[in-house]
C-alpha cells in the first residue's frame, strides 16, 4: 500500500461525516476541497489532453475563457497515427513538466474512446478505432505525464463514442463487444501505466449512467484490472451522487456548491451509503491530494524545446496517403500554395481541450523559410478559413496560380466549425468550398498535392487524381512547420492510419445507428467497427487501417513464430530497400479461421515502429501474450483461448499482409458459441441474442425527470414554458464573451442536450435539486401543491 494511502486512511478516520461529504465533491470548476486543520490540501486539475489548459479567468469548463499559454502538442488522432509509444511518452513527459510548472496536480487526459464512427465530433481527441492501439498509446502518455510527478486521467470511461446527447444517451452494447472493443484499451492503459485517476463518462451504459454503474467502476476497473487510484466524474456527469459513491466513483467534478450534500447525507443516515463506502471515497480523494503534494515541486519548462518536440511529433503522425513521386518536393521552380489553412492553420479542436499555444507555425512561412531563394512560392487563399466557403473570384485566383506553377500544394480539410466536442459531424464530406478548390487546382495543374488538416476521416471521391495526398491531421502549434518538413523530405512521413478512411459513411454498419436517437444508441454492428468491418465484409476502405507510405520502401523477410511463455514471439527482419531513410510500422494481426465464437477477419495484437537508414535492416521481435488469442466469453465472464489453429499475419496495413504463419494452440478452453450480425448490422433477433436480453425501448420525452433535457421539454406546453427560463439559467453559468462561433455552437448544443439536473447543478444554487424536483412534478402535472408549498 502507498504511504499516502495509509496516511489518508488515518486522516479520514478522524474526519466528521460532513467533512467527508464535502471532500468527495470538488470545490469549484478545477480544484478539490481542502481541510487545512486535518492536513488535506486542495489540488488543481485541468484539461488536457494535448496541452495544459489552465484558465486565467472564469470557471467554465468548455473552452470559453482564455487559458495561460502552453505548448499545443498534436491532438490524439495525430499522436495515435505515429504508432510510436516512446515518442508519445516523451510528449507526455513534456505535458507533465508544463503541468507541474503551472501547479497542476492532475492533467485531464489522455482520452481513449474508440472511434466507432468517423463522424464522432470528438474523434480528434482519441487515438484509434482499435483498442490495442488506443491502450498502448494511452499507457505511454500516462507514463510520460506521471514521470513528472503529475497525475494523468484516463477518460471517458466507458462506451462514450458520440457527442449527440452525450450526457444522457444510453449506449446499448452487448457484453462481448463491450469487453473486446470498448473496455480493452482502458484495461491495457490501467495495467501498463497505473494512472492516478480515471474519469467516468456522461452516458449510460446498458441502462445505467456510468457514474452509478458499479460493475464498470468497481468490479471491472478495480477488482479485475487492479486500478488503485481515484475515479472522478466527467464535468457534471453526476446522475445520482449517493449511488455514484456506492458504485465506486470517488470525486464529483466540478464542485456543484453542495448540490448533492443533503441527499448524500440522507443516504448515509439510511444506510444506503455505508460509512465504509464514504470513507473509501474520501480516502481516495485525500490520497490523491497527498500524492500530488508529495510530488509537487518546480519544473523548468523550455518552451522552444517543447515546440521542437511538438514539431517532431506532428511529422511522426503525418500520413502520406498517396504519392506518384512528386513528394518529396523538389526545391526549385514555382510552387503555388493554395488554401487559407496555409496561413491560418487548423491545428486543434474546439471544446475543453482547446489550448492557448505558446506560438503558432504556418505552413507557408515554414516552406518559404526552408526554401529560401531556391524556389518561388505564390499563395491563393481559395476559401474562407472559418467557414470553408469559396466564391468564383477566389476560384479564379486558384486556377491562375495553379496554371502558372510547376507544382501546387492545396491545404484543405475541416474548418473548426465542422468538428468539435459537443456535437458530431453530420457527414464525412469536405466543405463544398474545399472540394471546389481541390477540383479547380487539379483542373489547372495535374501536379497538385493535397495536404489535409482535419481531426477525422473525410470522404475523398477524387482520391485517384492528385499527385499526392498527405493527411496532416491536427498537428498542434508546430503542425505547419512539420508539414513543410514532410513535404520537402527533411523528415520522413512517419504516420500510419490508426483508423480506416471509408469510401462513404453509408458503407459502415455503425452508420445505421449513430447520433440518431437522443435517448439510445444501439451498437448493432457488434465487433464490426473500422477494419474489423472492412476486412470481414470485403468492403474496401478508401485508405485502410495501418496504411501510410514512406519516401522509401521496406521488405519483410524471415518471419518466424515461436512459442514463448504463455504466448508466442513473432520475429521478422525489416529492410529499408529504398534510397532514403524512413520509418515503418510492422503490424501483427491474429486470424482465427474457425471458432465457435464469431470473430472479425483479423485483429491487431502487436506492432513495432522502426527507423531505418537506406539499406539498413533490423530484426524485430514482437510478443503476443495469451490474451492476444482470447475472446471474451460472456457465459463464464472470462477471457478464453479456444484450442485450434490460429494464423499470425504480419503486414504494413490491415490489407497489406506480407507474411503469415499458422500456429496450433493446444491448451485452451471451449468458448461459448456466439453469432455476430450476419449482414454486419444485427436484426432485432440477432441483437436480442447478442445482448442476451430484450432490446430496451428508448424512453420517451415524458414524463419528465432529472435526466430530461431541454429538448424533451419542448414536447409539452408546460415544458415549453419552462424551457426558456431554464435555458437562460444554463447560459448564465458560462461566460461567452471571448468565445468563437464554434465554441458557442458547441455550448448551445450542450445546453439543449443537457439534462435538467445539470442545469441545476451548475446554477450556483439558483435552482436546487429539490426545487428542480418540484418543478418537474409541476411539469408532469403530478404536484401543483408541492410547488405552492415553497
Ligand atoms: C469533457 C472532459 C473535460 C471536462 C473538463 C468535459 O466536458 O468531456 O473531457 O475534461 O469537461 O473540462
Amino acid at each position: 500500500m502507498r504511504d499516502t494511502y495509509a496516511k489518508a486512511e488515518k486522516i479520514v478516520s478522524a474526519l466528521s461525516t460532513d467533512d467527508k461529504i464535502r471532500l468527495v465533491s470538488g470545490r469549484d470548476a478545477w480544484t478539490t476541497e481542502e481541510v487545512i486543520e486535518a492536513g488535506i490540501p486542495s489540488i488543481l486539475v485541468t484539461d488536457g489532453p494535448h496541452g495544459v489548459r489552465k484558465q486565467v479567468a472564469g470557471t467554465d469548463h468548455l473552452g470559453l475563457n482564455a487559458s495561460v499559454p502552453a505548448t499545443c502538442f498534436p491532438t490524439a488522432v495525430t499522436l495515435g497515427s505515429s504508432w510510436d509509444p516512446e515518442l508519445i511518452e516523451e510528449v507526455g513527459a513534456a505535458l507533465g513538466r508544463e503541468s507541474r510548472a503551472a501547479d497542476v496536480a492532475v492533467l485531464l487526459g489522455p482520452g481513449l474512446n474508440i472511434k466507432r464512427h468517423p463522424a464522432g465530433g470528438r474523434n480528434f481527441e482519441y487515438f484509434s478505432e482499435d483498442p490495442f492501439v488506443s491502450g498502448k498509446m494511452a499507457a505511454a502518455m500516462v507514463r510520460g505525464i506521471q514521470s513528472q510527478g503529475v497525475g494523468a486521467c484516463l477518460k471517458h470511461y466507458a462506451a462514450n463514442n458520440q457527442e449527440f446527447f452525450r450526457l444522457s444517451v444510453d449506449t446499448v452494447v452487448d457484453d462481448r463487444t463491450l469487453h473486446e472493443l470498448y473496455l480493452t484499451g482502458f484495461e491495457i492503459a490501467v495495467k501498463e501505466s497505473n494512472p492516478w485517476t480515471v474519469m467516468c463518462s456522461y452516458n449510460k451504459v446498458n441502462g445505467e449512467h456510468a457514474d452509478v454503474n458499479r460493475s464498470l467502476m468497481t468490479d471491472t476497473l478495480r477488482d479485475d484490472w487492479g486500478f488503485d487510484g481515484l475515479v472522478m466524474t466527467d464535468w457534471f456527469a453526476t446522475s445520482d451522487r449517493a449511488l455514484a459513491l456506492c458504485a465506486g466513483v470517488d470525486l464529483e467534478m466540478p464542485g456543484t456548491g453542495g448540490s448533492w450534500d443533503a441527499e448524500v447525507a440522507k443516504a448515509h443516515q439510511s444506510g444506503l451509503l455505508t460509512t465504509a463506502e464514504l470513507d473509501l471515497a474520501a480516502t481516495r480523494v485525500v490520497d490523491l491530494a497527498l500524492r500530488a503534494q508529495n510530488d509537487a515541486g518546480t519544473s523548468q519548462v523550455d518552451p522552444a524545446a517543447h515546440h521542437a518536440l511538438a514539431r517532431k511529433a506532428a511529422a511522426a503522425g503525418t500520413v502520406l496517403l498517396t504519392n506518384d513521386g512528386t513528394l518529396p518536393l523538389e526545391r526549385t521552380g514555382t510552387i503555388a500554395v493554395i488554401g487559407a489553412f496555409a496561413k491560418k492553420p487548423r491545428y486543434q479542436g474546439a471544446g475543453s481541450s482547446l489550448v492557448n499555444p505558446t506560438q503558432l507555425d504556418t505552413f507557408i512561412a515554414a516552406l518559404r523559410e526552408s526554401l529560401g531563394d531556391a524556389a518561388s512560392v505564390t499563395y491563393a487563399p481559395g476559401y474562407d478559413p472559418l467557414t470553408g466557403a469559396t466564391e468564383e473570384v477566389l476560384l479564379d485566383e486558384v486556377r491562375a496560380a495553379a496554371a502558372k506553377s510547376d507544382v501546387v500544394i492545396v491545404l484543405a480539410g475541416l474548418p473548426a466549425s465542422a468538428e468539435s466536442e459537443g456535437f458530431d459531424r453530420e457527414h464525412l464530406r469536405l466543405p463544398d468550398g474545399h472540394t471546389a478548390v481541390i477540383t479547380a487546382a487539379l483542373e489547372a495543374n495535374e501536379r497538385t498535392v493535397i495536404a489535409l488538416q482535419n481531426g477525422s476521416p473525410v470522404e475523398m471521391p477524387w482520391a485517384e487524381r492528385p499527385a499526392a495526398i498527405v493527411e496532416a491531421y491536427l498537428g498542434g502549434q508546430a503542425g505547419g512547420s512539420a508539414l513543410a518538413d514532410v513535404i520537402l523530405g527533411d523528415v520522413a512521413p512517419g504516420g500510419r492510419l490508426a483508423e480506416s478512411f471509408p469510401m462513404a459513411a453509408s458503407d459502415l454498419p455503425a452508420d445505421r445507428d449513430f447520433a440518431r436517437h437522443p435517448k439510445q444508441v444501439e451498437y448493432r454492428e457488434g465487433l464490426y467497427v473500422g477494419y474489423r468491418f472492412h476486412d470481414s465484409a470485403g468492403v474496401p476502405a478508401r485508405f485502410p487501417f495501418g496504411h501510410g507510405l514512406s519516401y522509401t520502401a521496406f521488405d519483410y523477410t524471415g518471419l518466424t513464430v515461436r512459442k514463448s511463455g504463455d504466448g508466442y514471439s513473432v520475429t521478422v527482419t525489416v529492410t529499408n530497400v529504398g534510397p532514403r531513410e524512413g520509418s515503418d510500422v510492422v503490424q501483427v494481426y491474429v486470424r482465427d479461421p474457425e471458432s465457435a465464437a464469431y470473430r472479425p477477419e483479423k485483429e491487431l495484437k502487436g506492432f513495432a515502429k522502426v527507423h531505418l537508414g537506406a539499406g539498413e535492416s533490423q530484426k524485430l521481435t514482437i510478443k503476443l501474450d495469451r490474451r492476444a488469442f482470447a475472446v471474451w466469453d460472456v457465459r463464464s465472464q472470462e477471457w478464453r483461448v479456444e484450442p485450434g489453429d490460429i494464423e499470425i499475419l504480419v503486414g504494413a496495413s490491415s490489407t497489406d499482409i506480407r507474411a503469415r504463419r499458422t500456429v496450433k494452440i493446444a491448451e485452451g478452453q471451449a468458448v461459448s458459441p456466439s453469432h455476430g450480425p450476419a449482414a454486419y448490422v444485427a436484426t432485432d433477433n440477432e441483437f436480442r441474442t447478442m445482448l442476451g436480453s430484450e432490446i430496451p425501448t428508448p424512453d420517451g420525452p415524458v414524463p419528465f425527470h432529472r435526466d430530461s433535457t431541454i429538448a424533451d421539454l419542448e414536447h409539452t406546453v408546460l415544458g415549453k414554458v419552462a424551457a426558456g427560463p431554464l435555458l437562460e439559467l444554463g447560459r448564465k453559468s458560462f461566460d461567452t464573451t471571448d468565445a468563437d462561433p464554434t465554441t458557442i455552437g458547441m455550448f448551445e448544443a450542450d445546453l439543449k442536450e443537457a439534462p435538467l439536473r445539470k442545469i441545476a447543478m451548475s446554477s450556483d444554487g439558483a435552482l436546487t435539486l429539490k426545487r428542480l424536483d418540484q418543478l418537474i412534478a409541476v411539469l408532469n402535472r403530478t404536484s401543483l401543491s408541492a410547488w405552492r408549498a415553497h
